[in-house]
C-alpha cells in the first residue's frame, strides 16, 4: 500500500537557494519514493489572501511550477495541479465551515499575530484581518481532507493548520457518524538543511539576504555570491570553514569529496574572491541544467498549463466522488430519495423490508468462481475477480456483506471502480460513460453495501 503524501506549494515570491535546499529538493526526492503517492499543489487560492496584484499572482504560479518541474518533480508520477483548478476543495472548504468552532479559528497563529499587533498600535482588534486570513486554516483542511491525505510535509510554522486539520476532520466524522476523513499526520524534516544568506542569518525573504535560485541567471548568481559577507582576512591566512556562510553554502550542494577539499582549502588560506568562484561554480554546476529546462518551461506557459489540467483532472477523479459521498452524508441528496427515512433504527427497518442488493455465483469458462452483485433493481455493482476455490469467493461475498460502504476502499479508475480488501482487488464495476456517472455508482455502491450490512445486522 502507498502512503499518500500531500504538500501545498505558496505561491509568492521568488524561489531561492534556501527554497531549494530546505524545500523544493527533499520534496521533491521523497516524491521518488515508490511507496509514495505524492501530491503538490501550488496554493494559489491561499495566495491571494496574501496579494491582491493579479499579475503578481499570475506570475508567481508560473514561475513555481515551472521551478518545481525544472528541478525534477515528475508530472507523470505524483499528482501535480493548481488549487485554484479544483473546484470541490471551495465546496469541501464549506462544508468544514459549518462543522469548525469559531474559537478554534481565534486561536490560530497567524490571525493572533494581527490581532495582537491591532492591539498593541491602539487600532481595533480586527483592522485590516480579512475573513480570509480567518478563514486560512479550514481552506487548507480542505486541501487535504479532499484527498484523504495521510501525510502533510511541512515546516514547524505549519503545524498548528495540520493540528486543525485534524480537529475540523474529528468533528465533521463526529456529526456525521463515519469516517469519512482520514485524520493527516504532520511530518517535519528534522534534518533540513536551512542555509545562510548573504548576511550570515538564515536565507529569508523577510531578511532580503538570499540568493536566487534562477532568477537573473548565471550572472546574477555570480554577483550575489561576490556579495556575501566574509572576515576581513587576507589570502595566505587560514579561514574557518565552519563559520563561513560560503562552506554552509558549498556543502549544501557538495559531495563528502569535494567538501573536505573545500575545507583544507579554505584552512591553508584559500582567498576570499576566490573561494567564491570556487562556490560558484559548483552551484552552477548544479544549477546550469535546471535553469535550462526552467527557462525553456517558462517560454511555454501552455505546456506548463497542460501538465497542471492533467494533474487536476487525477486529483478530481479523487476529490470528485469525495465530495459526492459528502454532500450526500450531509442531506444535499437527490430529491427522488427524500422519502427514505431518515433515524437510524428507521432506516434498518426499511432495509429489512427492501430487496437487498444480492450476489450472484457463477463458473467461468475456465472453470474457476466468480460472482456479481446486483442492486435490488436488478443492476450489475460489481463483479469479482476468478477465484480457484469457491470457498474463497464464498468468504468473499461474506466480508462484503458485513463490510459498510464507509468501510469499503473503492479506488476510482477514469471509468470505473475497483474495491478492495485489505489491498487485494477483488472486483471491479462495470465501465461508466464518464467521472459523473462513475461518482454517482460509486455513491451507490456504498449505499448498497450499507444496505448489506444492515441486512446482515437485522438477521
Ligand atoms: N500554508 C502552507 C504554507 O504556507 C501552504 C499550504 C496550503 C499547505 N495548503 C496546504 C501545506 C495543505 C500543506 C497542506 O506553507
Amino acid at each position: 500500500m502507498q502512503t499518500r503524501v500531500l504538500t501545498g506549494i505558496t505561491t509568492t515570491g521568488t524561489p531561492h537557494l534556501g527554497n531549494y535546499v530546505g524545500a523544493i529538493r527533499p520534496a521533491i526526492a521523497a516524491s521518488r519514493r515508490p511507496e509514495v503517492d505524492a501530491f503538490f499543489f501550488m496554493a494559489d487560492y491561499h495566495a491571494l489572501i496574501k496579494s491582491d496584484d493579479p499579475a503578481r499572482i499570475e506570475r508567481s504560479r508560473l514561475e513555481i511550477a515551472a521551478t518545481w518541474l525544472a528541478a525534477g518533480l515528475d508530472p507523470n508520477k505524483v499528482t501535480f495541479y493548481l488549487q485554484s483548478d479544483i473546484p470541490e476543495i471551495p465546496e469541501l472548504t464549506w462544508l468544514l465551515t459549518c462543522v469548525t468552532a469559531k474559537g478554534l479559528l481565534n486561536r490560530a497563529h497567524a490571525y493572533k499575530a494581527a490581532v495582537d499587533k491591532n492591539v498593541e498600535a491602539g487600532e481595533d482588534a480586527d483592522a485590516g484581518v480579512t475573513a480570509g486570513l480567518y478563514m486560512y486554516p479550514v481552506l487548507m483542511a480542505a486541501d487535504i481532507l479532499a484527498f484523504n491525505a495521510q501525510q502533510v510535509p511541512v515546516g514547524r510554522d505549519q503545524i498548528q493548520h495540520i493540528e486543525m486539520a485534524r480537529d475540523i476532520a474529528q468533528r465533521f466524522n463526529h456529526i456525521y457518524g463515519r469516517d469519512f476523513f482520514v485524520l493527516p499526520e504532520v511530518v517535519i524534516e528534522e534534518q533540513v538543511a536551512t542555509l545562510p544568506g548573504l548576511d550570515g542569518r538564515k536565507m529569508s525573504k523577510s531578511y532580503d539576504n538570499t540568493i536566487p535560485l534562477f532568477a537573473g541567471g548565471a550572472k546574477q548568481l555570480r554577483e550575489t555570491i561576490l556579495r556575501i559577507v566574509t572576515d576581513s582576512r587576507t589570502p595566505g591566512e587560514p579561514k574557518d570553514p565552519d563559520s563561513s556562510a560560503l562552506f554552509t553554502l558549498f556543502r549544501a550542494f557538495a559531495s563528502e569529496a569535494e567538501s573536505a577539499a573545500f575545507r583544507r582549502a579554505l584552512e591553508e588560506g584559500i582567498g576570499w574572491g576566490e573561494a567564491k568562484q570556487v562556490l560558484y561554480e559548483r552551484l552552477e554546476a548544479d544549477i546550469a541544467p535546471m535553469r535550462e529546462r526552467y527557462e525553456s518551461l517558462i517560454a511555454r506557459p501552455a505546456d506548463i498549463e497542460g501538465i497542471l489540467r492533467e494533474g487536476a483532472r487525477k486529483a478530481r477523479a479523487i476529490a470528485g466522488p469525495k465530495i459526492a459521498e459528502l454532500r450526500d452524508a450531509i442531506g444535499l441528496r437527490s430529491m427522488a430519495s427524500a422519502a427514505a427515512p431518515a433515524t437510524d433504527t428507521a432506516r434498518r427497518q426499511a432495509a429489512k423490508a427492501a430487496r437487498p442488493p444480492r450476489f450472484a455465483s457463477f463458473r467461468d469458462s475456465d472453470g474457476s468462481f466468480r460472482f456479481r452483485l446486483f442492486s435490488s433493481e436488478g443492476d450489475e455493482l460489481l463483479l469479482s475477480k476468478s477465484f480457484k476455490d469457491p470457498k474463497e469467493a464464498g468468504a468473499v461475498q461474506k466480508r462484503l456483506k458485513t463490510l459498510g460502504g464507509a468501510a469499503a476502499t473503492l479506488h476510482s479508475l477514469p471509468r470505473s471502480l475497483v474495491l478492495e480488501l485489505d489491498s487485494d482487488p477483488v472486483a471491479t464495476t462495470p465501465d461508466y460513460a464518464d467521472d459523473r456517472e462513475r461518482d454517482e455508482a460509486l455513491a451507490y455502491l456504498r449505499a448498497a453495501l450499507d444496505l448489506l450490512a444492515e441486512q446482515e445486522k437485522v438477521e
